[in-house]
């Protein structure tokens, strides 16, 4: 992973396209990253462990089994994430006029990319009920906190604002990290279409 680090560092600055050019170029599958990987402190959320803020922010995730991050915008971040170990499930949606509907699902094994675009509505899981999930996750501009991610909980239809002492985009998170939470805020249509 030290390898990783010090090519963005050379690379930069670095935009969206370029950044994927240069991580599809590396084999996230032979990646060394065990004594960096946080432990699971929690079997309802990831923990993350924040390697670099510079020139981009470069975090470890260690995903418990099962466990989902929420429904979460992208809104003036871009990356990449790769799997370093287990799967991830990727699941894209799309907001129009107060209702959300499912119109991508992926998953993505060992040594795979998935890409973050600006603007994506997404949630990411570790589909596993066996094996725990860890993902490396390139973003920028660097996101120091959760401060103003905007989170969507399908099940009871709750929008969620979280503030700076977040430091996960999940629903586990107290309500003391949160500016605000809507009810009712949208309709769920379940199923892609
Ligand atoms: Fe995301």
């Amino acid at each position: 992973m030290q390898g990783v680090l010090k090519q963005l560092k050379d690379h930069s600055p670095l935009d969206y396209e370029a950044l994927g050019a240069l991580l599809k170029e590396i084999d996230f599958a032979t990646v060394y990253y065990e004594s960096l990987l946080p432990n699971i402190s929690s079997s309802d959320t990831y923990s993350r462990n924040i390697l670099t803020l510079n020139p981009i922010e470069v975090v470890l995730i260690h995903w418990p089994t099962n466990v989902s991050s929420a429904v979460h915008r992208h809104d003036g971040f871009w990356g990449y994430v790769a799997v370093l170990s287990g799967s991830c499930e990727n699941v894209e949606y799309l907001y129009k006029e107060g209702v959300i509907s499912e119109i991508h699902r992926m998953q993505f094994l060992k040594g795979g990319l998935i890409p973050e675009p600006d603007g994506t509505l997404h949630k990411m899981y570790n589909p596993s009920g066996e094996e725990s999930l860890v993902t490396a996750h390139f973003y920028y501009p660097p996101l120091e906190n959760m401060d103003n991610m905007v989170i969507y909980n399908l099940e009871n239809q709750r929008i969620g604002t979280l503030n700076d002492k977040a430091s996960t985009a999940s629903w586990s998170e107290p309500d003391e990290h949160f500016k605000s939470i809507q009810e009712n805020a949208f309709k769920f249509v379940p199923g892609k279409i």
